[in-house]
């Protein structure tokens, strides 16, 4: 589609070209000129409320355009049918920090490393002179008080030996070496050896038959067979499955977004959700050696994961009936790139939804659970995830994010080492967290939510309770943005209750949905460390802030070389009622990686994520209308629910 025919539509191969040409129009052009996070600038509350199919469609694109000869860049926002730049501020990289890393830095950053004479010192020392053997890693460089790096463009390059020739080159880690590479000016500012030896030598090719044996011979096929096709049905990117409505977005910073998410209840569409996304996700890690102890990357602000998405085209995990939708990203000389088959939309059978046998007539009754699924999967570097949303027939919502591929490695002495995991001889694999932070613009039956902290409580015997048997649940409400910064307790079984402050289900209670947290560790460096301010979302399970149309970016919206205290902090210090208004849900959660032999040479999916469950939301069990066996007469092999 050529133009987009709703507010939210993804922004278009022709709008693109239509803000490339107002910002020329406006002088910003040139070889120098890089552009980066071009997405749409969503309307506001009450333009999307007022707005009607078939009027013009308000369309804003937001962009940071960098002037790297000027070594300078700006925020801006453009009108897109009106022509003209509404929104212009010149950052200042010493509090701003810098848009993401360019596609082109990756390979300045090798090219800059390799021309330096101390790093291929630092190689000949290592016995390396074939330096087409090296390859750099170009890893966000963080802010780490280093006064010669304000003001500049910096990366750190670590570097690994591809031996094989392959795709296998983290198993052979150059341990001790690290380039301080400053991109403005193309040189090494400092070039850092701890003098470390060796290079692990056995090889990590996962594909190579002599190290993954033989591919085993007794898997039968196991096919999922759609006879009548998917359930649901997808036009002008509004999903539709089984009383599930959804739209689909998808920008080149967050990836898919979800917006408008209603149920059909009984006739009512329902809102919940008016859009849901990981706003941004950061990998700290935990080795305090000087190679590694500033890797912290912030894979959406940094790196722009929507547009790592994979073409699926490639391979998808999914089975049955599959749905694609294209995705449209741009690319940092402001030319759109078409990802095909970036969102995968399928059902799954998801075993029993309900089952009762009674045991007076023996009357046995089962439904079976199923789920829409909308997922995506990008490549950072090493590392692979997938965000899979799931909807279930009952109500209920989960994001699933998944991790894979191979885990960064470093040199290992052996014996006892508390920051890193032996993997293979001489190979570590230094710990670390994968922390997501998922922005939930939350509508329980409406903009005005108000969110209450669910505790089970013990009590004490008395009058009360004679025999000590009681127990309950506290309920406390977060009344402001400086309250509702949360941390999960499973000990008490803590959740967050998000519930409409107008709607009431038939008993009279305030209709709501429950965010279940997995309450995993958050960010656990220390007080004071640099990544601390600049993932400040991750040292709290939950924010809960008011709705605010540009407050977008968990940590921030330059999160490149930014000081920190950007994002969620920043947001929440005006500390605004939140009880009974427009607010936005933020839960951080993530994976504390202890990487384990066995996630070598590629690692099995480790898993992710939360759950929103409807609680009161509906009046009773919203699914009694699920008919008994929709596979029909031919569904013989059933053995159990
Ligand atoms: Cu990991």
């Amino acid at each position: 589609m050529s133009q987009p025919i709703h507010p939210l539509d993804p922004i278009t191969a022709s709008e693109i070209a239509t803000l490339k040409a107002i910002l020329a129009e406006a002088g910003i052009e040139g070889p120098q000129i890089r552009y980066s996070y071009v997405m749409l600038r969503e309307p506001d509350r009450a333009t999307l409320r007022t707005w009607t199919p078939g009027a013009p469609v308000p369309r804003e694109i937001g962009v940071l355009v960098t002037d790297k000869a000027a070594n300078a860049a700006r925020e801006m926002v453009v009108d897109i049918p009106g022509r003209r730049i509404v929104h212009d501020r010149v950052l200042d990289p010493a509090t701003d920090g810098w848009g993401p890393i360019l596609d082109e830095d990756y390979v300045a950053a090798e090219e800059i490393a390799k021309a330096d004479p101390d790093y291929r010192a630092a190689m000949e020392r290592r016995g390396i002179t074939d330096l087409d053997r090296v390859r750099c890693a170009p890893l966000s460089a963080g802010v780490f008080g280093h006064a010669d790096e304000v003001g500049r463009r910096m990366i750190r390059v670590l570097s690994f030996l591809d031996q094989e020739g392959t795709h296998a080159m983290f198993a052979h880690p150059i341990e001790g070496v690290v380039a301080h590479v400053d991109l403005t000016e193309g040189r090494v500012l400092r070039l850092v050896d701890t003098g470390y030896p060796s290079i692990p030598a056995e090889s990590g090719d996962y594909l190579d038959p002599a190290i993954a044996g033989a591919p085993r011979t007794d898997m039968k096929p196991l096919r999922i067979t759609q006879p009548e096709g998917a359930s649901f049905t997808i036009r002008d990117h509004v999903l539709e499955w089984q009383n599930w409505k959804v739209r689909i977005g998808f920008n080149g910073r967050e990836g898919l977004t979800l917006h408008d998410i209603a149920f059909n209840d009984r006739g009512r569409m329902r809102p919940i959700l008016n859009r849901a996304s990981i706003s941004e996700m950061v990998v700290p890690y935990g080795e305090p050696q000087p190679t590694h102890d500033w890797q912290n990357y912030f894979d959406a602000g940094e790196y722009q994961f929507g547009r790592l998405a994979n073409s699926l085209v490639l391979g998808c995990d999914c089975l049955g009936k599959i749905h694609y939708l294209d995705a449209t990203v741009v690319d940092d000389f402001c030319q759109p790139v078409v990802i095909p088959n970036a969102v995968c939309i399928h059902e799954e059978d998801f075993g029993t939804l309900w089952k009762h046998t009674d045991f007076m007539t023996g009357q046995g009754t089962v439904r079976r659970q199923r789920r829409l699924v909308i997922s995506f999967f990008v490549t950072v570097g090493n590392y692979d995830y997938g965000f899979y949303w799931y909807f279930y027939l009952d109500g209920r919502i989960e994001l699933e994010c998944k991790a894979t591929g191979i885990v960064f490695t470093s040199g290992h002495p052996g014996g006892d080492y508390d920051y890193a995991t032996l993997m293979a001889p001489g190979l570590g694999a230094p710990i670390h967290q994968h922390m997501f932070s998922a922005r939930l613009d939350v509508a329980i039956d409406g903009d005005r939510c108000h969110v209450d902290e669910l505790d089970v409580a013990r009590l004490p015997m008395g009058p009360e309770n004679p025999l000590g048997n009681a127990f309950t649940r506290t309920v406390t409400r977060l009344r402001t943005e400086a309250q509702a910064q949360r941390d999960a307790d499973n000990a008490v079984g803590r959740v967050w209750r998000i519930a409409s402050s107008e709607a009431k289900n038939r008993v009279g209670e305030p209709t709501a949905y429950v965010l279940l947290p997995e309450g995993q560790p958050g960010l656990l460096a220390a007080e004071d460390a640099s990544i601390r301010k600049r993932a400040g979302f991750a040292t709290r399970h939950l924010w809960v802030t008011r709705h605010d149309r540009d407050q977008m970016w968990a940590a921030g919206y330059t999160p490149n070389q930014h000081p920190g205290g950007a994002g969620l902090p920043a947001y929440a210090a005006a500390d605004r009622d939140i009880d009974g208004q427009d607010i936005v849900i933020w839960h951080s959660f993530g994976l504390t990686h202890f990487p384990r032999p066995e996630d070598w040479p590629v690692m099995p999916v480790d898993y992710a994520g939360f759950k929103l469950r409807p609680e009161g939301f509906f009046d009773r069990n919203p699914t009694l209308d699920v008919p008994e066996d929709p596979n029909g007469r031919d569904h013989s092999s059933r053995c159990c629910g």
